[in-house]
């Protein structure tokens, strides 16, 4: 059986030009290339969801405007139920303008949107009961809260993508979600304070903890995973690879980690597939694009674990 997850959060738009040089001052210079890529925490961990082979719904909100109707019709390209998508007449999207060199720097300027509504009194809440996992980030908190809540009554298993947040909005999604998993900034954030060593990070993941969740992690890049739950510290290597481009690498773990989750995975094999699948993602452009199938992810895997058959997730 197709395992059923609903992602609900952030949706942004990534418009991006290649350039030679990034220019220093005012002036009109040429572009080689132009990519319009949607993006968000959220909507990038559906897509992963939806090329893993899970049938994921996106819940979340973009203006009607350009930038809104080309989010929709890419998501829904990927596979994703796009149903519960709203483009609010009026409100603006969230935009970002990236400007690339030929030497990789980035100039990047983001819009965060206007006009969006907090309320999600709209989302049809009915259909929790109905999916195998939740996934929601800390972008539209209010969303998060009250998805998490109805999902922890259904003793569905929910999953936090803790970027860069309040101390306001991580008191009221931390008590709320089982599986926490942070990227370093936003571990810095919830910390209030430096978290640049394995003590310090401990520290802040048994804070998080402490507040109800039952698994607390922290993504580090390159450097792997660190994180906590009832049996004590564990952690997973990232596997080594030709890096291309790392953009929406923690999006896409958070959503292969929900998908192993939905399956009935243990912990440490939804960690090991997660890191597989962003690893992947890695090795090439954009943040969606080079996502692999999930047989390419357990393909891998075995070749880097020898012989024995890699635990299916
Ligand atoms: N250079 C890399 N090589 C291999 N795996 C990587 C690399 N960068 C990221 N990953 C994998 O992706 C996971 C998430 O990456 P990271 O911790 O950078 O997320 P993040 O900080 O949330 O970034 P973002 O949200 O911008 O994608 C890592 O734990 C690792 O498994
Ligand atoms: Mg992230």
């Amino acid at each position: 059986m197709q395992p059923k997850l609903i992602c609900v959060g952030n949706t942004t738009l990534d418009r991006v030009w290649l350039i030679d040089r990034l220019p220093s001052g005012g002036g009109k210079f040429p572009a080689h290339d132009y990519l319009e890529l949607g993006g968000g925490m959220a909507a990038n961990a559906a897509v992963a969801v939806a090329r893993l082979g899970g049938a994921c719904a996106y819940w979340g909100r973009a203006g009607d405007d350009s930038a809104g109707r080309v989010m929709l019709a890419e998501m829904a390209a990927y596979g994703v139920d796009v149903s519960q998508f709203r483009l609010i007449p009026d409100a603006r999207s969230s935009v970002s303008g990236i400007m690339v060199g030929g030497d990789g720097e980035r100039m990047i300027v983001n819009f965060r949107g206007e006009g969006l509504d907090t309320d999600p009194g709209w989302l049809p809440m009915a259909q929790i009961p109905g999916c195998d996992a939740l996934h929601g980030d800390v972008r539209w908190p209010e969303a998060a809260a009250l998805c998490f809540a109805a999902a922890r009554m259904h003793r569905i298993p929910t999953v936090l993508d803790g970027e860069i947040a309040s101390a306001e909005v991580f008191g009221m999604l931390l008590p709320l979600v089982d599986h926490a998993i942070f990227s370093e900034p936003g571990l810095r954030a919830f910390a209030g304070g430096a978290t640049d060593s394995d003590e310090a990070r401990l520290t802040a993941l048994r804070r998080v903890r402490s507040l109800g969740c039952r698994v607390a992690a922290v993504t580090r890049g390159r450097e792997g995973v660190l994180w906590i739950d009832e049996a004590g510290v564990h952690r997973q290597t990232a596997f080594a690879v030709e890096v291309v481009d790392t953009t929406g690498a923690g999006d896409v773990f958070h959503g292969a980690y929900a998908l192993a989750i939905a399956e009935g995975s243990m912990v440490d094999v939804a960690m090991r597939f997660a890191s597989a699948v962003s690893a992947l993602k890695c090795t090439g452009k954009g943040g969606r694009a080079a996502i692999p199938t999930r047989e390419r992810t357990l393909q891998f895997i075995r070749e880097r674990e020898g012989a024995g058959p890699a635990p299916a997730p």
